[in-house]
């Protein structure tokens, strides 16, 4: 059905090819000024220092030609005005959004154009690196993040049409894993043990190596070095370490997809660094055969950086002088394997931003090595850290690191006390679930309405709040508007011969509506899932606005009530299109 905008623009070029003037000049662009204008012409300028002109005089002969202008027979502008000092303002007619607006109810895709059509790059197939949990340790809240960004961004390329490929990840390999197969010999457990169990002997195992001198507690250095003999027996594929290693993996997956399952997050693979473990080295061989890696300090490391870097790149060392691999090796050997098994025209990593200089030194060395079978894109979506209220990165109550589980339960808990204490009538439903959806809403929406790279403060209260830029007042808005479908026994079928009302609430409503494929752009090109944010709060905001000053249920003329209908039946699906993105499930009441 094409985009409006963009047919306002191409009959806009064909007006000004009448007055010999370049269609590249033809673009409306969104008013700064909303209360004179919602869109205005901005190449008044350029066009009138090219032709040495004055720019009021260019504005004035462009709405000449454009005043007049219609689309598919109805008159695309209510005003066309020059305005000081040389743009033209536009104020587009309510008949024609109305039109359009038509059309998205009767389309699935509600007016979001094919791939082919919207998207100018060549991008089919996207892998995303996301989540990465680490295996044997609970997620912690520095996990929510990169999960429910990854999951929003996978799921908007799939709206989009892109094809997408989403892989975990997991940290499962490495000194960790010798250091939970000694604890696990050690405390006799190595026949039986559970996730809650793998949680307690990861950090009392970690502790044991490592002491800590603050509680008096020396490094038990003989333990250490059988994690290390364990780890490299691991390396080795020799038992009994790599069936212990296989169960330590098979129960920590399934915890983990539990715990994504609820924040509506699930990955196509559960790959892990333990996938590549018999491609590193000899990767590593091949990069010094080549010459790609050359010795350093005993060590093997590839030269990344490049003339025009500002910042420090050092080199990146594939192999440590003990011949041992590193992290690093471990995500070139991914690029790798992804490479050889995949065939993706661009990869996002969603990871902590404080892994910034080891993902361009890996995506550099992968390229230099000559990894990679053709151009790619790489992109690292530098996820910010959250903040307790302090400004601090958010800390149990106890100082220590916030397991992601506490965090949810308390959300719950909360939730269910608003509930109650709103006392609404959820009929026959079922609290709890209802709290559930609500409180996942509230953590991930109030995580996905900050940009990625911005560190944010995790604020449980306002979150959780009904009112404000938050997820349950978007969910809010949802129920209303199905609790007014339910007071007029609407039963789905739009009805046509609806009579339009204008207004100002309703003109921006129109305006919000048919930039939804924008909307959906523009979050495409900044990685960003906030920009949806940004959006469906601000057509929650004109709804409640509407719903305020308009009297839906009791509105007699019915031809003006089936319109307010097929509006609210629009916003509706709009919103809930937008959520299904953002992975966020919708309660029927609360
Ligand atoms: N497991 C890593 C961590 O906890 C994150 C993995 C990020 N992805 C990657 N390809 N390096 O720090």
């Amino acid at each position: 059905m094409g985009n409006l905008i963009k047919k306002i623009n191409t009959e806009i070029a064909k007006a000004f090819k009448d007055i010999h003037l370049d269609e590249s000049y033809a673009y409306i662009s969104i008013s700064g000024l909303p209360e004179l204008a919602d869109y205005q012409i901005n190449s008044c300028f350029n066009i009138a220092k090219a032709q040495k002109k004055n720019p009021m005089d260019v504005a004035s002969e462009i709405s000449d030609v454009i005043k007049d202008l219609t689309i598919d027979g109805t008159k695309a502008f209510l005003k066309v005005e020059p305005s000081k000092p040389g743009f033209v303002n536009l104020k587009i007619n309510d008949e024609l959004l109305y039109a359009y607006i038509k059309k998205i109810l009767n389309d699935d895709k509600l007016g979001v154009g094919d791939k082919e059509t919207i998207l100018n790059d060549n991008i089919k197939t996207i892998l995303l690196d996301y989540g990465g949990a680490n295996v044997a340790k609970p997620l912690h809240v520095g996990h929510l993040r990169v999960a429910v960004i990854g999951e929003a961004l996978k799921r908007l390329y799939n709206r989009l049409g892109i094809k997408t490929i989403g892989d975990i990840h997991l940290g499962d390999y490495g000194l960790q894993m010798g250091l939970v197969i000694e604890e696990l010999k050690d405390e006799d457990m190595l026949d039986s043990f559970t996730i809650s169990d793998l949680e307690i002997i990861y950090p009392k195992a970690s502790l044991r190596a490592k002491g800590d001198p603050s509680k008096n507690i020396e490094p038990d250095t003989q333990f250490s070095n059988r994690a290390h003999e364990s780890t490299k027996r691991l390396q080795d594929n020799l038992e009994p370490e790599t069936s212990i290693w296989k169960k330590i993996l098979d129960i920590s997956i399934e915890d983990l997809k539990k715990r994504y399952a609820e924040l509506n997050v699930s990955f196509d693979y559960y790959y892990g660094e333990s996938t590549v473990k018999d491609i590193m080295g000899p990767m590593v061989d091949d990069f010094i055969k080549r010459g790609v890696a050359h010795e350093s300090n005993g060590a093997y490391v590839i030269d990344v950086k490049e003339d025009t870097d500002k910042k420090e790149m050092p080199p990146c060392i594939v192999r440590k002088s003990d011949g041992a691999v590193l992290y690093a090796t471990s995500d070139i050997a991914t690029i790798k394997f992804r490479e050889d098994n995949f065939d993706v025209d661009e990869y996002i990593y969603v990871v902590d931003k404080r892994q910034s200089l080891h993902l361009e030194q890996c995506f550099r060395a992968a390229k230099i090595a000559g990894v990679l079978k053709g151009d790619k894109v790489f992109k690292h979506v530098a996820v910010g850290t959250m903040n307790g209220m302090d400004g601090k990165p958010f800390k149990s109550r106890d100082g220590g690191v916030a397991k992601l589980e506490t965090l949810i339960t308390e959300a719950k808990n909360k939730a269910r006390e608003i509930l109650k204490a709103n006392d609404r009538d959820m009929g026959n439903l079922n609290i709890d679930d209802i709290a559930s959806k609500i409180s996942i809403a509230a953590l991930k929406y109030g995580d996905l309405s900050n940009s990625p790279t911005r560190d944010y403060i995790f604020n449980m209260d306002k979150f959780l709040s009904f009112e404000g830029n938050t997820g349950p007042y978007i969910l809010y808005t949802l129920v209303r508007i199905r609790s007014i479908f339910e007071k007029i026994s609407f039963d789905g079928n739009i009805d046509e011969t609806g009579e339009i009302v204008s207004d100002d609430i309703i003109h921006d409503i129109f305006l919000k509506i048919i930039r939804y494929e924008d909307v959906l752009l523009e979050a495409y090109k900044s990685y960003d899932p906030s920009v949806l944010c940004k959006y469906i709060y601000e057509l929650s905001n004109d709804f409640n606005s509407f719903y305020h000053d308009h009297s839906i249920i009791g509105e007699e003329n019915l031809q003006k009530r089936n319109f307010y209908i097929s509006l609210l039946v629009v916003i509706d699906k709009i919103i809930r299109d937008v959520l299904g993105i953002l992975a966020i499930d919708v309660p029927e009441r609360m």
